[in-house]
């Protein structure tokens, strides 16, 4: 006899609702991501007030200026690409890339085919279907790889920057850019009490109440920056860097993977 499906937590709508305590964790992930797919993009819009319009650019601004001197990449990899935004704009930024967009939710990933095949730069952009924990693509096959709000979904950070370094060759580059809890403490609480009541009010009203009650709870899993800097030096990022935007309510983590070893004697 096989053995019972575990069921995944629901919303009192019946929207999916991942609890991290859960070895169903990711299988909830994948299914709550699918289940937004359609309207990721403008609830997204909606709920930063259009400033997400300016984080993915300025991300690659701040990761531009952390390589400086460094040739621009020739092949990158955007983990967790959703509809395909970040690594789009990737594509333009660095025109003579070739970029792979990976994600391991099948309607997110159908959304960034429709959108590639509408932009100019998505020619060159592959897409993927992928998990952040095994990588399907071999050591050292990428000069840069980015990923914009994954983290706080990922169930083991540590094993996700692990195969990132691995994919990426020596002096290769990681932008990880996330929500993080604001700087100023006067600015917290009123962050909280929208990203806590007002993101996950507006979520049940115009979509669903499972993910956007998910929301700021994925937020509290996520380690504070000086931890999350730690764990991308510790899986072999000996250069690391955190650029807050937005009073610290999103932050790009920068790391350089370490360069090859010198030849001279
Ligand atoms: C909040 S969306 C961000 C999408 C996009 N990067 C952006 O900037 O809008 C998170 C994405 O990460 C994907 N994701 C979450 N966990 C993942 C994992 N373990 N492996 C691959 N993709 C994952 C989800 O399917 C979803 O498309």
């Amino acid at each position: 006899m096989g053995a019972a499906a575990v069921p995944g937590r629901t919303a009192p709508d019946g929207s999916p609702y991942p609890d991290r305590s859960q070895p169903t964790f990711e299988r909830e992930i994948r299914r709550m991501f699918g289940h937004i797919a359609e309207r990721y993009d403008w609830f997204d819009h909606v709920a930063s007030v259009g400033n997400d319009f300016l984080w993915r650019p300025r991300a690659l601004a701040a990761l531009d200026r952390f390589r400086r001197g460094a040739a621009p990449p020739r092949r990158v990899l955007d983990l967790g690409c959703g509809t395909g935004d970040l690594a789009r704009q990737v594509a333009r930024r660095y025109p003579r890339a070739e970029v792979v967009a990976a994600d391991f939710t099948a309607p997110m990933l159908a959304n960034a085919r429709a959108r590639n095949r509408r932009a100019p730069e998505g020619r060159r952009i592959g897409l993927a279907r992928a998990t952040a924990m095994r990588l399907p693509f071999a050591d050292g096959s990428f000069d840069l790889v980015t990923n914009a709000f994954v983290a706080r979904n990922l169930r083991d950070l540590p094993l996700a920057f692990g195969e990132i370094r691995r994919v990426l060759r020596a002096g290769g580059a990681l932008l990880t850019l996330e929500i993080t809890e604001p700087t100023s403490p006067a600015f917290s609480a009123l962050f909280h009490a929208y990203f806590d009541r007002v993101v996950p009010a507006l979520g049940s009203l115009v979509a669903s109440t499972g993910p956007y009650r998910y929301l700021p709870e994925s937020l509290r899993a996520l380690p504070p920056r000086p931890v999350l800097l730690e764990m991308i030096r510790s899986a072999g990022f000996p250069r690391v860097a955190a650029r807050s935007q937005s009073l610290g309510i999103v932050t790009a983590f920068l790391g350089e993977a370490a360069p090859p070893p010198s030849r001279s004697a």
